[in-house]
């Protein structure tokens, strides 16, 4: 397949994503978000651990959980991004994971994600973060995933380290939570990278 036709069909299994994927892990599953998790979204980015290192201020009422719940069905409509609920045994959500910034021409995306502090420690971020890589290198045909952390974020970091990324750089002063600003330090994986280490 000629480079053209790589990006091509990633363009078309982004649109053909008409639903959100269903991921499912040994211990979560990565679904799409329901009215219902509006609480422990909320519960979740309201947490001040969780928000510490996060690029928005923490939420103070549970109207800007459904606002996100819009922001994401609407990005996924949009095809723009893919925000999973990391979602327990239970069904109830406890995390969130994100692929966004998607570039077919460069066969890149970017990952983000956040877990409730009453889950850290258990790998359940690394469960999530490897559903979500599998699908965008196997499923998507991605070339490089992108991730960008506050540099003082050390368990972010050591996710990221654990699944591969390599750091490549920093950015001086790219992110402002409130008046706050911060550097980015700058991670990628190669799809090579993972399959190597799978
Ligand atoms: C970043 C974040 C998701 C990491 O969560 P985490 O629970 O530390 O990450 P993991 O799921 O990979 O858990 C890893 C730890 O669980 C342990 N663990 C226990 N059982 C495990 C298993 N079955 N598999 C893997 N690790 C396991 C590991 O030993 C590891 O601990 P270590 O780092 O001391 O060795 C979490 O700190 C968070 O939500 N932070 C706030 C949001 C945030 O900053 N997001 C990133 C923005 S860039």
């Amino acid at each position: 397949m000629s480079l053209s036709e790589k990006s091509a069909a990633i363009a078309a299994a982004l649109q053909a994503q008409s639903e959100f994927p269903l991921l499912r892990g040994e211990r979560i599953a990565l679904r799409g978000p329901r009215d219902e998790d509006a609480d422990a979204l909320f519960a979740l980015f309201s947490e001040p651990q969780v928000m510490r290192y996060w690029s928005r201020p923490a939420m103070r009422g549970r109207d800007e959980a459904r606002a996100l719940i819009d922001n994401i069905r609407e990005g996924q409509q949009q095809r723009t991004m893919f925000n999973w609920v990391i979602a327990d045994a239970a069904d109830v959500a406890v995390g969130s994971c994100t692929l966004f910034q998607f570039d077919a021409v460069h066969r890149r995306a970017e990952l983000g994600y956040a877990l409730h502090p009453s889950q850290w420690g258990r790998g359940i971020a690394r469960e999530a973060a490897s559903l979500t890589l599998d699908w965008a290198f196997d499923g998507l045909g991605l070339h490089r995933v992108d991730a960008g952390i506050d540099p003082d974020n050390d368990a972010s970091r050591a996710l990221l380290h654990r699944l591969g990324f390599v750091t490549e750089g920093r950015q001086r002063e790219s992110f402002f939570v409130g008046d706050r600003v911060t550097d980015s330090e700058l991670l990628g994986l190669l799809a090579a990278d993972w399959r190597a280490r799978r």
